[in-house]
């Protein structure tokens, strides 16, 4: 494994690594809203979802929402997706004055659209380019950078220490790994034995991510890979309550649905306050059915939250839920 030069090492307080448990960055959910919830509930740092490093260039005002940060936020990173080098410099450039930890690079998204625009996982053919995104990245600004990685393109080329190497020679200061390829999207097992082998031979701190569902897989994950710290994504949404499981250590069993109630109003109240009313209720509707999953009356439930277009309206199903 290459030796790290990161001028700008990956920096957390103290007490955060005694719980390195970390919102992944989810598209479509990891807004200033959520991330505020899961930070409250005791994640030690929160990802923005991955930010078009293109759009910011141009100005785009809706991009700009995706960075704000609540003021319970202490801590968070912002993550970047590209695949210009010229362009993500300047869009890591511009990002600084948020103060973010880190500003992450995606090299894992899969989906068709970014993949042809030479982003996300995309990268993962080309482990010199992600050294030269990182290098002008790294010379833009004096915030740190790390890269987000899958295990590779497919089974076949599976290449995570070549890629991490290149990152971290060109400066990263952490690296974390998805244990999939590109080929297998979100299914079949997440391979945490690619989370140990590169968390051993990386001399930057390796944060593990897939398929932590519950407190318990994530403390498992930490002692079987040795990974410095342990990034959730689905096992997270619908459920901030992993978090204040993993701050108790330990799973806490099923969350009565009057919390569950108590926890969704405080967080719709926090998007209208932040995105309006109209967008904050349109977009909590997949909050509402990840939070009620498996909940007594959960499916009735569902098929009235997903009509509901005011805080009143969801307020009268909270109400009732909390019995
Ligand atoms: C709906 C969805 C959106 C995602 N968006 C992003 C993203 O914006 N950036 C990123 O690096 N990973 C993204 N991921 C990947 C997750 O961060 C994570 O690495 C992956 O889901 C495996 O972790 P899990 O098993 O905890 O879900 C996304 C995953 C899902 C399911």
């Amino acid at each position: 494994m290459n030796h790290n030069s990161a001028s700008h090492p990956f920096v957390l307080d103290e007490g955060a690594w005694e719980a390195p448990y970390f919102l992944a960055p989810v598209a479509g959910y990891s807004d200033a809203a959520f991330r505020a919830v899961c930070a409250e509930m005791g994640a030690a740092l929160c990802y923005t979802e991955m930010v078009s490093a293109e759009a910011l260039v141009r100005g785009h005002k809706k991009t700009k929402i995706l960075l704000e940060r609540d003021p319970v936020e202490m801590a968070y990173a912002i993550q970047l997706f590209g695949a210009n080098p010229a362009t993500l410099a300047a869009a890591a450039e511009m990002v600084s004055k948020y103060k973010p930890v880190v500003i992450d690079l995606n090299c894992g998204c899969p989906v068709p659209k970014i993949i042809k625009a030479g982003a996300g996982s995309a990268l993962l053919r080309t482990p010199e380019k992600i050294g030269e995104i990182v290098r002008a990245m790294r010379d833009a600004t004096s915030i740190p950078i790390s890269v987000k990685l899958r295990t590779g393109w497919d089974k076949d080329s599976i290449n995570y220490l070549e890629t991490a190497g290149a990152a971290i020679q060109a400066g990263a200061c952490a690296v974390t790994l998805h244990g999939r390829t590109r080929t297998q999207g979100y299914l079949g097992q997440a391979d945490w034995e690619a989370i140990r082998d590169l968390s051993a031979r990386a001399d930057v701190p390796v944060f593990g991510s897939g398929d932590v569902f519950s407190a318990r897989a994530a403390i498992d994950m930490r002692a079987r890979t040795g990974c410095a710290g342990v990034m959730i994504a689905r096992g997270a949404i619908g459920n901030p309550f992993i978090f204040a499981e993993l701050r108790e250590s330990g799973d806490a069993g099923e969350i009565p649905s009057r919390r569950v109630a108590e926890t969704m109003e405080h967080h719709l109240s926090l998007a209208v306050q932040r995105f309006g009313e109209k967008s904050a209720c349109m977009e909590f509707r997949k909050h509402f059915c990840a939070y009620t999953k498996g909940l007594p009356s959960g499916a009735q439930l569902r098929a009235r939250a997903v009509r509901c277009s005011t805080f009143e309206e969801f307020s009268q199903i909270f109400k009732e839920m909390k019995g």
